[in-house]
């Protein structure tokens, strides 16, 4: 699909996050131009450089960016992925503090050079940070969210597909609620194709039994933690994720996907982020969709806002 003129995306943060975001942004031609900001200006620039001299071979988006702020000028979307990153064994959540901190006078820094912006925060834990950045920016709950569980679904999409010997595109299934240890899936809105996923037989007529779903949302949840452990950060899964989202914006797609908004009265959750099916298109999130929870899973969408919330909480949020 050709760039969009007028498609010009500021990433906030050139740590692997960030730097992943922007490589994936140039391959797909997610945007006609990406601008990557960072404090650290050797690390930026060196950053810059090393993508700028990949673009002989990626299309017609350009990179361009640095250490001055003032970068992000003109951006239709910016997206927040810099801040404090999970060590081995730590959870999200424990990083809300520092994180939030650095949100709190970079929102309205960002909101002031780029005042049209659609605003993704990726920085965890981003759906406290997605509370934060609206209260901050004071902007419309739709232009300020966070991309949630996009990336969580991909991971349950993959491993289903894996399992299944089916394409990932036609398995419809999501990650929704927290970003986080409380996340989970959607099981009773997941289709493989037509057919809904409790009714799924593979070629020996089988289906797929409570325990091996259990174990395969299990090691989703967890798959960050495992993915860290062994090279220190996750980047290239986010970093795609990420150029998915902002392409639905950029493209005004109207694409069903589960990003993390601040909700009102959805299932009884009120006031926290937390990702369920929303569409997105030009306006960011345009609509959080009414999606039948069986009552375990509504169950567990509060259990997801509680977490959200006392980490809120503890903030004086
Ligand atoms: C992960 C980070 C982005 O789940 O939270 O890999």
């Amino acid at each position: 699909m050709p760039v969009l003129e007028n498609s010009r995306l500021a990433i906030v943060g050139a740590g692997a996050v960030g730097t992943a975001l922007a490589y994936a942004s140039l391959i797909r031609e997610t945007a006609r131009e990406v601008v990557l900001y960072d404090i650290d200006e050797a690390r930026v620039n060196a950053e810059i450089l090393d993508l700028a001299h990949g673009t002989p071979f990626t299309g017609s988006s350009a990179i361009s960016g640095g250490a001055d702020l003032d970068v992000v000028a003109g951006a239709n979307v910016v997206v927040v992925t810099a801040g404090a990153k999970q060590h081995p064994g730590q959870s999200r959540l424990d990083l809300a503090g520092v994180n939030v901190e650095i949100l709190r006078d970079l929102m309205p820094a960002l909101v002031e050079r780029a005042p049209d912006a659609v605003f993704m925060l990726v920085t965890n834990p981003c759906d406290v940070l997605a509370v934060a950045a609206q209260r901050f920016s004071g902007l419309e709950p739709s232009r300020v969210f966070s991309s949630g569980t996009v990336l969580d679904s991909s991971r349950l999409r993959w491993r289903l597909a894996e399992r299944l010997g089916v394409s990932a595109s036609s398995v419809h299934a999501m990650i929704v609620g927290e970003h986080g240890d409380s996340e989970f899936p959607l099981w009773s809105q997941s289709r493989i194709g037509p057919i809904p996923i409790r009714d799924w037989r593979d070629d020996a007529g089988e289906n797929l039994s409570v325990e091996e779903l259990d174990e395969i949302a299990d090691d989703v949840k967890n798959a960050a933690y495992t993915v860290i452990a062994g090279k220190g950060a996750t980047n290239y899964a986010i970093g795609l994720s990420g150029a998915r989202i902002v392409e639905a914006i950029f493209r005004d797609e109207g694409a069903i996907l589960p990003v993390s908004s601040v909700l009102s009265d959805y299932h009884g959750v009120d006031g926290v982020a937390l990702s369920v099916p929303s569409i997105v298109d030009a306006g960011g999130v345009s609509r959080v969709i009414d999606t039948p929870f069986s009552a375990e899973e509504e169950r567990q969408l509060h259990h997801s806002a509680s977490a959200i919330r006392a980490s809120l909480e503890a903030l004086g949020l």
